[in-house]
């Protein structure tokens, strides 16, 4: 969608399945490229992204093809070294094509991905770790050329780098010898890949803990269902909050979610889980405390937009601090645009919270500061537009649908072509 409209000032109210993980499902994907194999892969989110990285993988000789809402890919054939370099440079799950055809094939030429702006985002973790299993790298222009098959060994990674992790994780499903990753992040995610992985057969330890052990062995292909995807359900839930509104969210796992839960309800949202569901009914929202952002289990980063747009009218001031991305307040000038009173100083943003939101224009600027704008948006008086929405459509499925089933009045302006 080009355009999304919405007439704000209503609590959003409902029930709603969580979609799989859109950060679950590319590695996953990219990992069905590191070994032949037929996978059956459920649960998949209806997001641009994995539809960007099926055409990535048919571009290397895999064939992927979707029926009755499971995902097959099927990777026995040959496989190239050097993924389309418009369609890589269109998401940053791309670069974790590296380690896969490393694995697989003893040499990969990637193009430098694109994705999310949020400030520096460089590939040093990445490439040291992998030169560190005795890969020989090197930069030509805007392409990575990496050589030879990784060796057994140590990787010391000096920050929990998710992608980092996940791409030496599937450089050693190929490597000579067993692999220990140090540092490693613990994001559920990366736990949700190795389960994948053990599901073809992967020897795997540590998933979830800063010390992963991979024991290279033959795989083979499997079926498996995506975690449901804990940013989108943090999404609802800060939409829900910022409305004064009631929402039960289905098929996802609380606990995943538990410095975001605790937020909202320091902030006053009353909130109640099972296992698998979780109930929300919103307050007069208040300041919840200072909120720092930082790799899990700590409050994570993609949240951060998201919680700043259901604090803007809490009565009280507010202090983020953003410790993973160097640039990721790229939210708040269109928040402003409703009336937020924002303050930024660096990696910290203070948020005063206002009595009143008027409906506005804004851009998006990228995924999650997406849907702080569409927070903002609900929770306004009268009409907002939000430009360049396209960016939604990257990692939320079917969203102008889903927001209309909770109550919101939005209608989706796709391109005039
Ligand atoms: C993953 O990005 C997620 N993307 C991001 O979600 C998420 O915000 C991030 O992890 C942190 O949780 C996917 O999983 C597809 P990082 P990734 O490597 O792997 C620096 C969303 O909205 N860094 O953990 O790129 C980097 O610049 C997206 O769904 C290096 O310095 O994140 C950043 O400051 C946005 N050198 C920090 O580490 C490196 O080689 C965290 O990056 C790699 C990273």
């Amino acid at each position: 969608m080009e355009t999304l409209t919405i007439r704000g000032g209503r609590p959003l109210r409902g029930r709603l399945a969580v979609q799989g993980s859109k950060n679950a499902v590319l590695p996953i994907l990219a990992a069905t490229a590191a070994f032949p194999g037929r996978f059956a892969l459920s649960n998949c989110p209806p997001i641009r992204d994995l539809a960007v990285t099926r055409a990535l993988l048919e571009g290397l000789g895999l064939d992927t093809e979707e029926r009755e809402g499971v995902l097959y890919v099927e990777s026995g054939g040959p496989v190239g070294t050097a993924p389309d370099p418009a369609l890589s440079g269109r998401l940053r799950s791309s670069v974790l094509l590296l380690g896969a055809l490393l694995a697989r094939r003893g040499e990969a030429e990637i193009p430098l991905p694109g994705g999310c702006v949020l400030g520096e985002r460089p590939l040093d973790l990445h490439l040291r770790g992998l030169e560190a299993l005795g890969v020989r790298v090197r930069c030509e222009g805007d392409r990575l050329l990496c050589l030879g098959r990784p060796a057994g060994g140590t990787v010391l990674l000096p920050y929990p780098s998710v992608g980092a992790t996940e791409n030496l994780i599937l450089a050693a499903l190929g490597a000579a010898g067993p692999v220990r990753i140090l540092g490693a992040a613990k994001e559920p995610e990366i736990r949700d890949l190795a389960g994948f992985l053990r599901a073809c057969g992967a020897e795997l330890r540590g998933a979830g803990s800063s010390c992963v052990r991979v024991t290279p062995r033959p795989l083979h292909g499997a079926a498996y269902r995506i975690l449901p995807d804990r940013m989108e359900a943090a999404t609802w839930l800060c939409a829900a909050a910022a409305t004064g509104g009631e929402l039960c969210l289905t098929e996802l796992r609380p606990a995943q979610l538990r410095p975001v839960l605790q937020v909202l309800r320091r902030a006053g949202c009353e909130l109640r889980e099972t296992e698998n569901e979780l109930r929300l009914r919103g307050r007069a929202l208040r300041a919840p405390g200072p909120v720092v952002t930082g790799p899990y289990p700590a409050f994570p980063t993609d949240a951060q937009a998201p919680l700043m747009a259901a604090l803007l009218r809490a009565a009280g001031s507010t202090v983020i601090e953003e410790t993973v991305f160097s640039d990721r307040f790229r939210q708040v000038p269109g928040l402003r645009a409703f009336g937020a009173d924002i303050e930024l100083a660096g990696r910290l943003a203070r948020i005063r919270g206002v009595d009143r939101l008027r409906g506005a224009e804004a851009a998006a600027t990228d995924l999650r500061g997406a849907a702080a704008l569409v927070i903002a948006a609900l929770a306004a008086e009268g009409e907002s537009r939000i430009t360049e929405a396209w960016h939604l459509d990257r990692g939320y499925g079917r969203f102008a649908e889903r927001l209309r089933s909770l109550g919101a009045e939005a209608e989706a302006e796709e391109n005039q072509i």
